[in-house]
């Protein structure tokens, strides 16, 4: 049986494919010849990530096709419903790459607490010589522990969020208006476990006694946050958004740095990718990547894993 791994797959994941006796094709073939590709290879199974599309031309057109897996959570370019219909097998890696999201809002909040992302800046460009001016500048740092983490969006990725910042001494509240209470399992090194009970409250009160806002929200018709959720938010909150382009409105997040409602935010999507707005990318109060939350080698040796299993499962 053949496997195409079109936008790449970890060398876990071929490792176990052909252990179990597949043949991974690791060649990436330009959309437009997708088709020709798949038939005249007799490919049984197409992994994509997030660049190629499959549409209902791949899934009328491609006899072989057998399963269809996205490395990740999102399935916006796959016709899922159509791929079922036609007796294709759609699978994916939801729990992959939580924790590896959960460690890039952390990243985020720790840098935006000491102007890491503007020290990063100004630093090659006048370290040598306005050193003193730069100290004082970056002076007014706070810590994370003790602060009032809001989480909106207490699915996989929320929760991951929320066990992180237990660890830190931070406070963590949550709304879900699909969760009452979530039972977190803290696991430690050595094994040791401790569970902590987390019962959630509404938006309003999350947006009102937070200190610092995260959201892992899937991709919504309405903006979560836009000038009135930021009006609730308290003076000098900040918030990072690592779930969907869209789930923050991007105007009104600027116009609220600008009037000193929000100290700063951390954007890993964008609502125009792959063309951020400039009013983004040249703020100084907003720290930025280029969507990589599940960018980890771990996330992607799980999720090449947890592909290959899910494939022998289905196809052994
Ligand atoms: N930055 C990245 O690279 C990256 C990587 C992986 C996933 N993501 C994104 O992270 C987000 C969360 O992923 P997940 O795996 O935790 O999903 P999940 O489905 O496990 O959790 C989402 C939660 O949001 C809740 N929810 C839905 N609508 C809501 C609303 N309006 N307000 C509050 N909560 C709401 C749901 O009830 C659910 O519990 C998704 O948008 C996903 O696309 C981003």
């Amino acid at each position: 049986m053949k496997v195409l791994a079109n936008d790449g797959i970890a060398a876990s994941g071929v490792k176990a494919l052909e252990k179990a006796g597949f043949e991974v094709d690791l060649t990436t073939v330009a959309q437009d010849q997708l088709v020709d590709y798949l038939n005249s290879n007799e490919i049984d199974v197409l992994l994509v990530r997030s660049a190629t599309k499959v549409r209902k031309d791949i899934i009328d057109n491609c006899n072989s096709l057998k399963i269809i897996g996205r490395g990740g959570v999102g399935m916006d370019n796959i016709d899922v419903e159509y791929a079922k219909q036609k007796g294709i097998d759609v699978i994916n890696t939801p729990a992959a790459s939580s924790h590896s999201v959960a460690e890039l809002v952390f990243a985020h909040l720790f840098g935006l607490a000491r102007f890491l992302h503007d020290a990063n800046r100004n630093m090659p460009l006048d370290g040598d010589s306005k050193f003193k001016q730069l100290k004082k500048t970056y002076a007014k740092g706070i810590e994370l522990r003790g602060k009032t983490l809001g989480i909106i969006g207490f699915g996989r990725i929320g929760q991951a969020t929320a066990k992180v910042a237990l660890g830190l001494g931070m406070k963590v509240i949550a709304f879900d208006p699909f969760l009452d209470a979530v039972n977190l399992e803290l696991d430690f090194f050595d094994h040791q476990t401790v569970f902590f009970n987390i019962n959630t409250i509404t938006k309003e009160e999350v947006l009102q006694q937070a200190d610092f806002i995260s959201l892992h929200v899937p991709a919504q018709n309405e903006y979560v946050i836009s000038t009135k959720e930021f009006e609730l938010m308290k003076d000098g909150a900040f918030i990072v958004n690592a779930a969907r382009g869209g789930v923050i409105d991007e105007v009104a997040l600027v116009k609220a740095i600008e009037n000193g409602k929000i100290a700063g935010a951390a954007l890993d999507v964008f609502e125009n990718e792959p063309t951020p707005e400039i009013q983004l990318l040249m703020n100084s109060s907003i720290s930025l990547t280029p969507h990589i939350g599940a960018a980890t080698s771990e996330a992607q040796d799980r999720i090449g894993t947890e592909l290959a299993q899910q494939i022998i499962e289905i196809l052994t």
